[in-house]
């Protein structure tokens, strides 16, 4: 009896090195995509043309029609909508911002049976649920990736499938190396609404060296045709986070590994990222059950 309560009294060393080691969701900077969501959530063209390079394994004609699917840190819910748009039979958005879960409502209004829920990716209560599940622009962000892509996989059924789309290591080194060391010491302990005002000023080079042709990478041939307002939004989400990180081919593929996927599938996107889609395993069935079975 007292050791039970002394048990119960002092968390084990196993507990420690757990709450230790708990998933920390500000490192995801929810608050500060929050504010950056509150400003831009309208649905344009441009973003449609980018979802569909985001899940080039899921043909919108095909893959979508009567599935239920997972959005895992959905931000302003313009994923959600397109795969809704495609004939999806419904869907649950999730999110960590109330701002952005208020633009995720109204831009899903229109579908009756596209729910969205505050919940972390790394608590996702979801087991054998979904066919697809998908997590667009959050993973690079977590500081346990592993952790939620684990959650995002359990939340599928058996045969069901999750995709990630991440931030590519290769092409931008020189981005990695050079600027992204500026986001992390300063930027990102910056006020986030001065961190929108000082991206005005590389938004608009930007957009200015696009007009004169500089589009040496398939992301930059792309993003010549958004406007001003969309560039900055861009600009903008990669000056803000706490986190961010730019992954190789083989790391994006060992996310899903490690979760227990199978037949994966990592595809190049925009030169720059990755698109990388796993299944989750049909379980054998226990021999003994399988004998009685063909008795
Ligand atoms: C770059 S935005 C991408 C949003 C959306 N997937 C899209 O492509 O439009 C990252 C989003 O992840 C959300 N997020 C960050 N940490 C999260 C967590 N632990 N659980 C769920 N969402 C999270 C943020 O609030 C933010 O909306």
């Amino acid at each position: 009896m007292r050791r039970a309560l002394l048990k119960l009294a002092s968390p084990t060393a196993k507990g420690i090195v757990s709450l230790m080691n708990a998933p920390d969701d500000r490192k995801g900077s929810p608050d500060r995509f929050g504010y950056s969501w509150e400003r831009f959530s309208e649905l344009t063209p441009e973003q449609e043309i980018q979802f569909r390079r985001w899940t080039p394994q899921l043909s919108p004609e095909r893959d979508w029609r009567g599935k239920a699917f997972l959005d895992g840190g959905c931000g302003a819910g313009r994923n959600s909508y397109w795969a809704m748009s495609y004939g999806a039979k419904s869907c649950v958005a999730i999110d960590l911002d109330e701002r952005s879960l208020d633009a995720a409502r109204r831009n899903l209004a229109r579908f009756p049976t596209a729910e969205v829920k505050k919940c972390s990716l790394y608590d996702l209560p979801f087991r054998d649920t979904f066919d697809i599940a998908f997590s667009i622009g959050v993973i690079h962000h977590l500081d346990n990736p592993q952790l939620a892509v684990r959650k995002l996989a359990e939340a599928v059924r058996p045969g069901g499938r999750v995709l990630i789309w991440v931030f590519g290591y290769e092409n931008l080194e020189f981005y990695v190396n050079v600027l992204d060391p500026v986001r992390k010491a300063l930027l990102s302990w910056m006020p986030v609404a001065l961190v929108r005002l000082l991206a005005w000023i590389p938004a608009t080079l930007l957009w200015g060296i696009l007009r004169l042709g500089f589009t040496p990478l398939e992301y930059l041939r792309l993003l010549r045709a958004f406007p001003l307002r969309h560039v900055h939004h861009i600009v903008f989400d990669q000056m803000l986070p706490r986190t961010a990180c730019y992954w190789r081919k083989e790391q994006a593929v060992a996310l899903l590994e490690q979760a227990g996927l199978c037949e994966i599938d990592c595809a190049w996107v925009n030169e720059v990222s990755w698109s990388a889609i796993g299944t989750k395993p049909i379980a054998a069935r226990p021999s003994s059950a399988q004998d009685q079975s063909e008795e």
